[in-house]
């Protein structure tokens, strides 16, 4: 490598933090920002402000080394560095479909008047088709240098699995419109790019689209199961077995298609909705029209999860104990931003359930969200004298409850598997009423 580009991380959530980290890992010097100054004084105590396994020890790792620090300056971070990655949240708008681009747009905003010499910024947030073009101009309209260049560089990292998946992504797409924005993005992923990652260059449209059309087909797939457990449900066919048999041909492939509560969290339902809302303003509604179905079916799950208790408890949830297993969006996570888990529980205590939830890491966050709910701080206590138990996110601890010790904690043995993660034959030879999604 030549003289390595200095990094800035512009926004240290969940994908600007680990980026920041991974990216001093690989060998470059790097600044994190973020408006959120109780967040930056954490990252420089060393403190991951949300779990994410593998990061806590980078991090402590790389502030030591001295080569990665953090501020909440635009000034210092500009100063500081050659590429720029933004890193912002791209939310749901309250009441709408549509992406909230006002931090992106913020963080451009403020970005461009400190840059006055030729730098890369780079966008990785994910955004609807037509932005880069957008903050391009801001960059032009703002920035002193006139030649400050905008790339888009749309980051695939998954929660729980991050830091892998940033030092060793599937490839990396780059959005570019100059030689120059090509070459320099290609030394700030050197390393990468040496190990055999396939590198795809394209425009700021496709590289915007990828994205999301990415999110869009995992989403549709686990829909797609969802609706044949559905079909199962009336059926008594078993999804577990109908999904091992399809998966195995080749161009479907077993993955993302284990049927239970559906997806959630900070990216799949917000991206699908973005895209339809921005489909509707380009006039191509149609085209993305079945991502609203994908949509529904994802959440019909969650009221059929509600119903499927209810049947076990003879139509009533009122004076019911009610173990809810999981309030993360998914497993070694502690993200429950969309938490289908949260939702169900939420449903269940608005029918007067008594509902205890328990998540290894995220009753923090949901105690945040969910206020209204009770929470524990074991898995035993949450089980202790409950009429019926939730599995709701499929982390090991549940998934490895043995039925005959967990057993004698409740009151009654009924349980919903809403991941199908256990074995019913086993459960239901401890004498444990078991039902779950989609199989008999
Ligand atoms: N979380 C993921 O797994 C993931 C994966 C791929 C892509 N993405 C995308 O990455 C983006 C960020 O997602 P996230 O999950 O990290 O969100 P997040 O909410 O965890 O983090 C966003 C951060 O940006 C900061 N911020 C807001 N406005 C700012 C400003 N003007 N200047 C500086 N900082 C500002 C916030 O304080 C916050 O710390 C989104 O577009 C998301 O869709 C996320």
């Amino acid at each position: 490598m030549s003289v390595p580009p200095r990094l800035s991380v512009i926004g240290t959530g969940y994908l600007g933090a680990t980026h920041a980290v991974c990216m001093v890992e690989l060998g470059y010097e790097v600044i994190g920002l973020d408006v959120d100054k109780a967040k930056i004084d954490r990252l420089i105590a060393g403190e991951v402000p949300f779990f994410e396994p593998e990061l806590p020890e980078l991090l402590k790792k790389h502030i030591d080394g001295g080569r990665l620090r953090f501020t909440t300056s635009y000034a210092e971070a500009a100063e500081f560095a050659d590429v720029h990655f933004v890193c912002v949240g791209t939310p749901q708008r309250a009441g709408e479909l549509a992406a909230d681009m006002t931090y992106v747009e913020a963080a451009f905003a403020s970005l461009a008047p400190h840059l006055t010499r030729k730098v890369l910024v780079v966008g990785k947030s994910t955004v609807p088709a037509g932005t880069a073009v957008r903050m391009e101009e801001v960059l032009h309209d703002l920035a002193p240098c006139p030649d400050v260049e905008l790339a888009w560089n749309p980051e695939f990292l998954r929660e729980g699995f991050a830091v892998q998946d940033t030092l060793r992504p599937d490839r990396l797409v780059m959005g570019v419109h100059s030689e120059w924005a090509e070459q320099q993005l290609r030394a700030t992923f050197e390393p990468v790019i040496a190990a055999g990652t396939p590198v795809v260059v394209t425009d700021f449209a496709t590289a915007e689209l990828v994205k999301v059309a990415a999110n869009s087909f995992l989403a549709t797939k686990i829909s797609f199961i969802n609706a044949m457990a559905e079909v199962c449900e009336t059926t008594g066919a078993d999804v577990t077995k109908l999904a091992d048999a399809i998966g195995y041909d080749a161009r479907i492939g077993r993955r993302f298609l284990n049927a239970g509560l559906g997806f959630g969290g900070g990216c799949l339902p917000k991206d699908i909705r973005a895209f339809i809302a921005r489909a509707g303003e380009l006039g191509v509604d149609q085209a993305v029209s079945f991502l609203h179905e994908v949509d529904s079916i994802n959440l019909r799950r969650r009221a059929r999860t509600v119903d499927i208790g209810l049947d076990l408890l003879d139509g009533s949830y009122r004076g019911a104990r009610v173990a809810a297993l999981g309030a993360a969006f998914k497993p070694n996570s502690d993200d429950v931003r969309e938490s289908p888990a949260l939702d169900v529980a939420s449903a269940i205590a608005r029918r007067e359930g008594t509902v205890v939830v328990y998540d290894p890491e995220a009753v923090e966050n949901a105690r945040r969200s969910h206020p209204e709910l009770t929470y524990v701080a074991s898995l035993e206590d949450a089980l202790d004298q409950a009429d019926i138990v939730f599995l709701l996110t499929e982390w090991d601890e549940f998934k490895n409850m043995h039925p005959g010790v967990v057993g004698k904690l409740v009151a009654q043995r009924n349980i919903v598997d809403g991941r199908n993660v256990l074995d019913p034959l086993r459960w239901r030879a401890a004498g444990w009423q078991y039902r779950a999604l989609g199989r008999p």
